[in-house]
C-alpha cells in the first residue's frame, strides 16, 4: 500500500467503517423486523415478587463493558423441577432446563463491532441510570423487543455534548 498522510489514512479508515455499518444496518433492520423472544420474559415479576436487582442477572454491568444476558444457570437456582407459577411461560423455561439447552434470547441493543461502548464507564463512573438508555425496565411485563434510546451515533453524541464528554471520532471508533 502506498504511504498515505495520516489524515488521508484516517479518512480511508472512517470510509471503510461507514461501509461496514451501512451493510450491517440492512441486516439489523431485516433481523429486527419481527423480533420474538423464545419466552415471554417478565422483568416486573422478578423485581417485585422475587426481589431481584439488575446485577443479579446482568452480572457484569457494573464492572465491565458488557452487561451480559443471563445464562440458563442463573434461572435454575429458582426454576427447576416443579413450576413455581401458574404461567404458561414457565413450562417453556423448564423444558430448556430439562434439556440443558441455553435459551436463544434475541439481542435488542447492540453497537457494531467497531464502536466501543462500556457499561462500567457509563453506569459506575458516569453514574447514569439504566432507565436513561433502556427505559423503565422494572415495569416491563413483556420481553424487551425494541430500543428506548436508539443505538445511533446522534444519541451518543447528544448526551456527550450535554455532559462535556469527548466526541472525538476515535474515542468511540477504535
Ligand atoms: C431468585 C429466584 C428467581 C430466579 C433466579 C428466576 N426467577 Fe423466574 N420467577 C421467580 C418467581 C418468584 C416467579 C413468580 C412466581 C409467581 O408469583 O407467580 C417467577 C416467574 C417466572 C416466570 C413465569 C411468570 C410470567 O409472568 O411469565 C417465568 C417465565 C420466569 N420466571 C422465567 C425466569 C427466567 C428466564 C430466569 C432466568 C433468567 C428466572 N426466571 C430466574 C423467581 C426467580
Ligand atoms: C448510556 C447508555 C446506557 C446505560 C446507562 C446502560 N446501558 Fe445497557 N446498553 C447500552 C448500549 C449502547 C448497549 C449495547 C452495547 C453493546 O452492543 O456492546 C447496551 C446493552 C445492554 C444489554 C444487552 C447485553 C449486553 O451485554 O450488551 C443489557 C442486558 C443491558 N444493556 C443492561 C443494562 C443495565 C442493567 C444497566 C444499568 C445498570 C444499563 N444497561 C445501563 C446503553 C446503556
Ligand atoms: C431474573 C433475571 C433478570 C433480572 C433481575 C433483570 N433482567 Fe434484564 N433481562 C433478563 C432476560 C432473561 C432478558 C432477555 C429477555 C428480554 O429481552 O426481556 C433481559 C433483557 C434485558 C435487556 C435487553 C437486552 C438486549 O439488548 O436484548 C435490558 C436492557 C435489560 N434486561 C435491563 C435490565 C434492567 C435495567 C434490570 C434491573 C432493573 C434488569 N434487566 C433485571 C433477565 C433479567
Ligand atoms: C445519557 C448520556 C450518555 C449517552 C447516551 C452515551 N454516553 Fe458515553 N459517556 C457519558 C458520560 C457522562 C461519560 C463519562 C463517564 C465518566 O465519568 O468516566 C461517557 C464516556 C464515554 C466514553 C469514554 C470517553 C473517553 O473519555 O475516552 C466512550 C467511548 C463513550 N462514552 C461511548 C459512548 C457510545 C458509543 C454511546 C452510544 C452508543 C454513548 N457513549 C452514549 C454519557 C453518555
Ligand atoms: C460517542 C460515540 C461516537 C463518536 C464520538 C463518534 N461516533 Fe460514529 N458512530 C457511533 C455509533 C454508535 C455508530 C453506529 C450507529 C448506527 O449503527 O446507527 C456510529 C456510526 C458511524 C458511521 C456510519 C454511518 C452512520 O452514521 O451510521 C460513520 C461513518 C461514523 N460513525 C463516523 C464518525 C466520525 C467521522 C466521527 C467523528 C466526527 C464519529 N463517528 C464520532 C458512535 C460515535
Amino acid at each position: 500500500m502506498p504511504k498515505l498522510r495520516p489524515t488521508t489514512r484516517k479518512l480511508v479508515l472512517l470510509g471503510t467503517i461507514g461501509g461496514i455499518i451501512l451493510i450491517a444496518g440492512y441486516f439489523k433492520v431485516f433481523l429486527h423486523s419481527d423480533l420474538r423472544q423464545p419466552i415471554q420474559y417478565n422483568h416486573k415479576i422478578h423485581i417485585e415478587s422475587a426481589g431481584m436487582t439488575c446485577v443479579d442477572c446482568h452480572e457484569s454491568v457494573l464492572v465491565s463493558a458488557s452487561a451480559t444476558i443471563p445464562r440458563l444457570e442463573i434461572c435454575t437456582s429458582c426454576h427447576s423441577g416443579e413450576p413455581i407459577s401458574d404461567s404458561p411461560e414457565e413450562p417453556k423455561l423448564l423444558k430448556f432446563v430439562a434439556d440443558g439447552n441455553e435459551i436463544p434470547w434475541q439481542r435488542v441493543y447492540s453497537v457494531p463491532d467497531h464502536v466501543y461502548f462500556s457499561h462500567q464507564r457509563h453506569v459506575t463512573d458516569g453514574r447514569i441510570e439504566c432507565a436513561t438508555c433502556h427505559g423503565n425496565i422494572p415495569d416491563f411485563t413483556q420481553p424487551v423487543t425494541s430500543t428506548f434510546m436508539p443505538v445511533m451515533m446522534e444519541s451518543c453524541m447528544d448526551c456527550h455534548r450535554l455532559n462535556g464528554v469527548t466526541n472525538d471520532c476515535l474515542a468511540c471508533h477504535r
